[in-house]
């Protein structure tokens, strides 16, 4: 007579058995690189609060890209930190503004190799710093930012952008820019809605990454933190008008309600490891309170693992030549 009869440690018992059994893979082609190009720079600016991550120029973007396609990695996801701001933020859908200068050259250098992704949000361009244009009263006017993002998603498209994400959190956001891009004959522009959108503390390192001019909060458009029905309410809007994926972000906070928006929608989910996720591991790294490397894999493998189908992260390309090594 032995005991336990159930032993649960026999597929643990080696590596080869480990391997065979695991549940959750994570791959290169699943990893999106976020990128910064900066108006005027000549040489890559290092982002303080996120060590190992660059403002860059349009040399070293278009070099960081090239990496990013040779490691494997799935896409790469741009934003741009014009010279100038005003109140319409007029950078943004101007041929000639950064993101979409430096969208066309990335199209051409690598848009055969991954995907070539644009944000689409006015924050980077305003000189108040929120993602959409202000009514009299100083609230952010809901309507005529729509009329903003269609102007700017048909220039992200027509500078070479193969799918756009839209990260403003604006209602109606996804069926206006669907239908301005299918009349413009933009059919085949992919569009990926942040559905689920919180306004997280965990955003606080992007701010310095695209020079925010934010003073105050997000919190009359991005979710708050203690709302699950709201998130996947707002996935399911969003495949309603024609997402073709949604998005859950941040990532590690919000592991529940990615969960439940993979189980909701039928399009691809994807997950965003934001700036403070990134800071957090590299700054205990850095102490040696944490090993890095097994960290990194950990906690992309969980987002995984919650249910997102691809993963927005600063690390995409190391990860990916670790996973290929
Ligand atoms: C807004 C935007 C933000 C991030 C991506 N797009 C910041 C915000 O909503 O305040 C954050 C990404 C990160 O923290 O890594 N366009």
């Amino acid at each position: 007579m032995s005991f336990p009869d159930i032993r649960l440690r026999r597929l643990r018992q080696s590596r080869a058995v480990r391997d065979l059994v695991r549940e959750t893979s994570l791959e290169p082609r699943q990893l999106v690189l976020p990128l910064f190009v900066r108006e005027g720079l000549t040489e890559p600016a290092p982002i303080g609060s996120m060590p190992g991550v660059a403002q860059h120029s349009l040399d070293s973007l278009r070099a960081a890209a090239v990496e990013a396609a040779e490691a494997g990695v799935g896409g790469v996801m741009l934003f741009g930190v014009p010279a100038v701001r005003d109140a319409v933020g007029s950078g943004a859908d101007d041929p000639r503004g950064i993101l979409n200068v430096a969208t066309e050259a990335l199209a051409a250098e690598v848009g055969d190799a991954l995907v070539v992704q644009t944000d689409l949000c006015l924050d980077e361009f305003t000189d108040h710093g929120h993602c959409g244009v202000l009514a009299a009263d100083g609230s952010v006017d809901n309507d005529a930012t729509l009329e903003r993002y269609t102007s700017m998603a048909l220039a992200q498209a027509r500078a070479g952008s193969q799918l756009l994400g839209l990260s403003g959190m604006m209602d109606g956001q996804v069926a206006v820019i669907r239908r301005a891009l299918d009349a413009e004959g933009f059919t085949d522009t992919l569009i990926l809605a942040y559905a689920a959108k919180y306004a997280s503390a965990f955003y606080g390192p992007f701010r310095e990454a695209v020079d925010s001019q934010l003073t105050g909060d997000r919190r009359t458009y991005q979710l708050d933190p203690g709302n699950r029905r709201e998130g996947v309410r707002e996935a399911l809007v969003d495949e309603q008008e024609g997402a073709d994926i949604v998005m859950v972000k941040p990532a590690m906070a919000f592991l529940d309600v990615l969960r439940e928006v993979r189980d909701a929608v039928t399009v691809p989910v994807w997950a965003y490891q934001v700036s403070g996720e990134y800071a957090m591991v590299e700054a205990a790294a850095a102490n040696g309170w944490i090993d890095r490397r097994a960290a990194i894999l950990e906690s992309l493998l969980s987002i995984r693992r919650a249910g997102a189908d691809a993963v927005l992260t600063y690390w995409a390309t190391e990860a990916a030549r670790w996973l290929r090594g």
